[in-house]
């Protein structure tokens, strides 16, 4: 389901196809969903993905357990989620715009949160 969510999102970006977001979105809910969060992690720089990991998120997730937040570690979610996760934020966890973690440091931090088993490798898509 997610590969082909994400193949519509591909084949739609490709055409520029304007009513793609409103067909696919619904029953994800008002951000669209997380097929807008696909891809495969763009980074293998875990020691940098560590460092964002350490600022932004050790406090409420202590090396991938619990705290404040619930224990990550061996979650295995997917990239989509994780990047949703910290885009959006949720119940009592912040979001983290752009502004603050960057596209990059996003995927570094993907790429680090694999090796907590938080998040799935996705490196090959
Ligand atoms: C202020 C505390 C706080 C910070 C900072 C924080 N989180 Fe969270 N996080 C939470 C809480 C609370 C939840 C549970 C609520 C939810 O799922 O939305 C959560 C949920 C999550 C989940 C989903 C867990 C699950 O099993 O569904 C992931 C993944 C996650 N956080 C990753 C991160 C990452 C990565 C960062 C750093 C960019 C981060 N969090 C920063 C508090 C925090």
């Amino acid at each position: 389901m997610t590969r082909q969510m994400k193949l519509m999102t591909l084949v739609c970006a490709a055409l520029g196809l304007m009513a793609c977001g409103s067909s696919s979105g619904g029953a994800e809910g008002s951000s669209g969903g997380e097929a807008a969060y696909a891809g495969p992690i763009a980074s293998t720089d875990t020691a940098a993905g560590q460092a964002v990991y350490e600022t932004y998120c050790n406090t409420c997730h202590p090396d991938g357990g619990e705290a404040r937040g619930p224990a990550i570690r061996d979650e295995h979610e997917s990239a989509a989620i994780a990047r949703q996760q910290v885009r959006e934020g949720g119940d009592h966890m912040p979001a983290f715009p752009e502004s603050r973690i960057s596209t990059d440091d996003l995927e570094s931090l993907l790429a680090y949160m694999v090796t907590l088993g938080a998040v799935q490798d996705t490196a090959t898509p």
